[in-house]
């Protein structure tokens, strides 16, 4: 089994070495692949340099931000065309930890996931240093995706995830234009509805120490809009039949 991690950049300079150390650490056959959004402050040299010095480092270099959807799928055709069979999903700047990967790793590969989710919302799952305000947005956020999209994922939002590579290069993602945090909500409705399997692993999510977050106000209203459309659509989208 060899695993590809993901790890979007935009302006994770101070981020980028500490978390490829705790990755080599914690998930040493891994390979990870950094896709750097042309960042302003030398990530993309700094991936580089640490891709000189080790062979299961790679970098993508794109021309400017381009969002964090179009990243995974850049991502993901990497890893496809490269033959790794497990993709992974992670944040660059420390919130998601390396530390739970091969717990994550080991459910997917018992069969007992197609999807697995490193979760906030499941009992054990917990969040440090968010302020109450963000708390909230995502707590709202995944009470209304699975209303509307009548989803048991908790999670749903979360960008910390194991995939099949076989799974997701059987979905057309030439189709999907989510750019922020509803990306996450996208994968995992095209999954379901493929007849995979998501279990939800609690983990602890931690709020950057260094850098800042691209969250915007337009990433929130993205994905309340896609959601609200997904849910009126999804009634009339028959869904394939679960897989065995
Ligand atoms: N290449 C690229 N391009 N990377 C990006 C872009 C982009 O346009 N936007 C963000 N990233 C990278 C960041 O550098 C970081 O590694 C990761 O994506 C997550 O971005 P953050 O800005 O740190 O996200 P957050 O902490 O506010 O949001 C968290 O919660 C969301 C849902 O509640 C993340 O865990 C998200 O993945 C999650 O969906
Ligand atoms: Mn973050």
């Amino acid at each position: 089994m060899t695993a590809l991690v993901i790890l979007p950049t935009f302006n994770e300079a101070g981020n980028l070495d500490w978390i490829l150390d705790r990755l080599a650490a914690s998930v040493p056959a891994a390979h990870v692949l950094v896709v750097d959004d042309a960042s302003s402050d030398g990530t993309g040299d700094l991936a580089d340099r640490r891709a000189a010095d080790d062979p299961r480092v790679h970098v993508i270099h794109r021309a400017g931000k381009l969002g964090l959807g179009s990243a995974y799928i850049a991502g993901f055709g990497w890893g496809i065309e490269h033959g790794f069979d497990t993709l992974v999903e992670m944040d660059a700047d420390g919130s998601h930890p390396p530390e739970s990967l091969p717990a994550m790793l080991a459910l997917h590969e018992g069969g007992r996931a197609d999807l697995v989710i490193g979760s906030r919302w499941v009992p054990g799952g917990s969040v440090v240093n968010w302020p109450r305000s963000r708390q909230l947005l995502s707590r709202a956020g995944n009470a209304y995706a699975r209303f509307m999209l009548r989803l048991a994922v908790k999670d749903v939002t979360a960008g910390f995830r194991v995939y099949s590579a076989s799974d997701i290069a059987a979905m057309d993602l030439d189709g999907v234009d989510s750019k922020g945090y509803c990306f996450q909500v996208d994968m995992t409705l095209r999954l379901l509805d493929a007849g995979g399997r998501v279990v939800e692993h609690p983990i602890e999510f931690r709020e950057r120490e260094r850098g800042e977050s691209k969250m915007s106000r337009a990433i929130v209203v993205e994905a309340m809009m896609r959601v609200t459309l997904w849910g009126v659509q999804r009634p009339f989208r028959r869904a394939a039949p679960p897989r065995s």
